[in-house]
């Protein structure tokens, strides 16, 4: 890989993040790869390819649904992800999954091998998507399903991302990837990517956007999550002295959203898209 790509400089955010990412207390990842394994309707006994798997969200929710006669594969190109969540699954004693450092673009598996490939806030990053689809259909048993999720886009009445019109602000004036920041519909918007999917032999393509919480402790918990996945990228761009106004930005417009018991609730689009 070309070091000073798009892709190496999101494998090495995600490699330094590892560690950290979805650690913080902070609920975002979860409860979307939750709902995206429900949406994929794995059934017991099934095998599935999680791709971009990070540590874990929707391989362990996968891992539940599929069960002990099941089979749950995950990949990630950040081998630092792949190391976290295989120390993980020896700490859970999980049978039946297991994790590999491996493009997502191009995963190496027999055709008809998986009842489904899902991929939680991950595939959306991939270059070359509409060739990949194809990849992953010929992945698929008779029966299989395709279900990936990303944030959706909001740029009415004015931009937001992950909620916050600060978090917007910032990605836009610092941002190196709209592929991390969802500026930009993720997969090319619904039109464009239930044609991609079709074309790619895909029979059947369901669109939803469900609003998914962002819940945080406190609206600094929330800023220190922001150091903890994607956006990385975008802190690490940003000149540092600039760091304190824009933590303080994020921070005052996440406190518009403490509830009465205290903590912040974010609402947050997110789109799912289910192809069969
Ligand atoms: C935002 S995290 C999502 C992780 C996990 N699926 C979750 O829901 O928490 C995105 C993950 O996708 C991985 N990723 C990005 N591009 C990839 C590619 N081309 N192939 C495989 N994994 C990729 C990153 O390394 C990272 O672990």
């Amino acid at each position: 890989m070309n070091t000073s790509s798009p892709e190496a400089a999101m494998q090495r955010t995600f490699d330094s993040v590892a560690g950290s990412y979805d650690q913080n207390g902070v609920e975002y990842f979860r409860p979307i790869a939750a709902r995206l394994v429900e949406l994929a309707e794995l059934d017991s006994g099934e095998y599935v390819l999680d791709i971009g798997c990070g540590r874990g969200a929707a391989l362990f929710a996968a891992a539940g649904a599929v069960g002990p006669t099941g089979q749950v594969v995950g990949i990630d190109v950040s081998a630092s992800m792949v190391a976290e969540t295989a120390a993980e699954l020896r700490r859970r004693n999980a049978a039946g999954v297991v994790v590999a450092v491996m493009d997502g673009a191009a995963p190496g598996f027999g055709p008809g091998y998986f009842d489904a490939v899902i991929g939680s806030n991950s595939v959306h990053m991939i270059q070359g998507l509409e060739s990949a689809y194809g990849r992953y259909r010929t992945l698929l048993a008779p029966g299989g399903r395709l279900a990936v999720s990303a944030p959706a886009s909001v740029v009415e009445p004015e931009p937001r991302v992950f909620g916050l019109r600060s978090i917007a602000a910032a990605a836009a004036r610092f941002s190196v990837s709209a592929r991390v920041y969802p500026q930009e519909e993720a997969f090319g918007g619904p039109e464009k990517a239930t044609t991609d999917l079709l074309h790619a032999g895909f029979t059947e393509v369901a669109v939803h956007v469900e609003d998914v919480v962002l819940r945080a402790d406190s609206p600094d918990q929330l800023v220190r999550w922001t150091w903890t996945h994607g956006m990385r990228m975008m802190w690490d761009t940003m000149p540092p002295e600039h760091h304190e106004a824009v933590a303080r930005e994020i921070a005052a417009e996440a406190a518009e959203f403490v509830t009465e018991s205290g903590v912040v609730e974010v609402p947050s689009p997110v789109r799912y898209f289910v192809a069969r």
